[in-house]
């Protein structure tokens, strides 16, 4: 049976972008796939005040289950209120790439997906995003969609991009007003995963491509961008999981200077999942060499989730800047509605 995604207490993502546009800050946008994720997700941004879209990719659907998934949202909405917070939270398809997994989703309470048509020739992209909007903005409650436009090095789930290919800012006005979706994902040198960029040890990663950024904002004044493969790669954290056993030499992100600098731009969105796998990686291979007896689950997938949740609270803080304005967002869309 369908279910809209107000009925699970989520919001979609146009107020977040409004006041993401205006405020020169960044919704975050993180991953989950566990119980734990999501509580680390949900205790950092009721600390932080700070909106928050909850990302779920097709793998992550298919790990979780999708019946499950939809409780734990609406689950995630209960605690968020418990907890004393007042922050709007949406749920989002990452990297859909077909119109009925976008609607499959919508259909199970996400109010926001992503149509990732981005491999395809552009008028097909084109098609497929469009299929999309119309589908989720005509009905009773309106769904947010987000479809890319160039593409990422790296892996998009079960595409491979061997190199990114920029977004063409020529092509960002046709594409958003044919398709009518509310957000575009952009490629401007970022990548998926943990392993970025290829430098030398000291070496700094090339800077993204703001030059292309702002030749697109220029051309879509006040529409909302997407930044995907933002994580930053903390190299502590990168020098955990090697100390205890682990193998992520050459991991290296995007760094907090450059995503301050995106956030305060039109980029209303930052996707972010790498840096929670790594967080809860290095500090379960501590556990795991420093108390080889340990074999309660609770015990070292606890700290990882405190550790996970301390690394979002900075991050919405020190680099989204999102934090301090989650129950300013409610509160608008709660006026709004009345
Ligand atoms: O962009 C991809 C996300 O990091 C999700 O990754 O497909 O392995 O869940 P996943
Ligand atoms: P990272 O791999 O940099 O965390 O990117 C995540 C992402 O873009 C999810 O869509
Ligand atoms: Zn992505």
């Amino acid at each position: 049976m369908a279910i809209s995604y107000k009925e699970l207490g989520l919001v979609n993502t146009k107020m977040m972008f409004k006041k993401a546009m205006e405020g020169g800050f960044a919704i975050p946008a993180y991953n989950f796939n566990n119980m734990e994720q999501l509580q680390a997700i949900i205790q950092a941004c009721v600390e932080s005040d700070s909106p928050v879209i909850l990302q779920v990719s097709k793998g992550a659907r298919q790990y979780a289950n999708q019946t499950l998934l939809r409780y734990m949202a609406m689950g995630a909405v209960e605690m968020m209120r418990e907890m004393g917070g007042n922050i709007p939270i949406a749920l989002h398809l990452d990297h859909g790439d077909s119109f009925e997994l976008a609607k499959d989703c919508i259909e199970s309470g996400f109010s926001s997906v992503m149509i990732d048509a981005s491999h395809h020739p552009y008028d097909e992209n084109i098609r497929v995003s469009k299929q999309v909007a119309d589908y989720a903005h005509n009905l009773p409650d309106y769904v947010s969609v987000e479809a890319e436009l160039g593409v990422l090095a790296g892996i998009e789930d079960d595409v491979e991009a061997a190199k990114s290919i920029y977004t063409q800012p020529e092509q960002v006005e046709d594409f958003t007003k044919r398709t009518n979706v509310d957000s575009l994902a952009i490629s401007i040198g970022t990548s998926h995963g943990a392993y970025k960029f290829k430098v030398k040890p000291g070496e700094a990663p090339p800077p993204l491509r703001f030059d292309i950024l702002e030749e697109i904002q220029k051309r879509l004044p006040g529409f909302p961008i997407v930044l995907h493969g933002a994580s930053s790669i903390p190299q502590e954290y990168v020098d955990l999981v090697n100390r205890y056993g682990g193998d992520m030499e050459n991991a290296v992100g995007v760094s907090a200077a450059q995503l301050r600098r995106a956030a305060a731009s039109a980029v209303c969105k930052i996707n972010i999942d790498s840096d929670g796998r790594l967080v809860v990686t290095g500090v379960i291979r501590k556990i795991f060499a420093e108390k080889p007896g340990e074999f309660d689950p609770r015990k070292y997938l606890g700290p990882a989730r405190d550790a996970l949740r301390d690394l979002l609270i900075q991050k919405n803080k020190n680099v989204l800047g999102s934090a301090g304005h989650g129950a300013e967002i409610m509160d608008a869309i709660k006026a709004e509605e009345a």
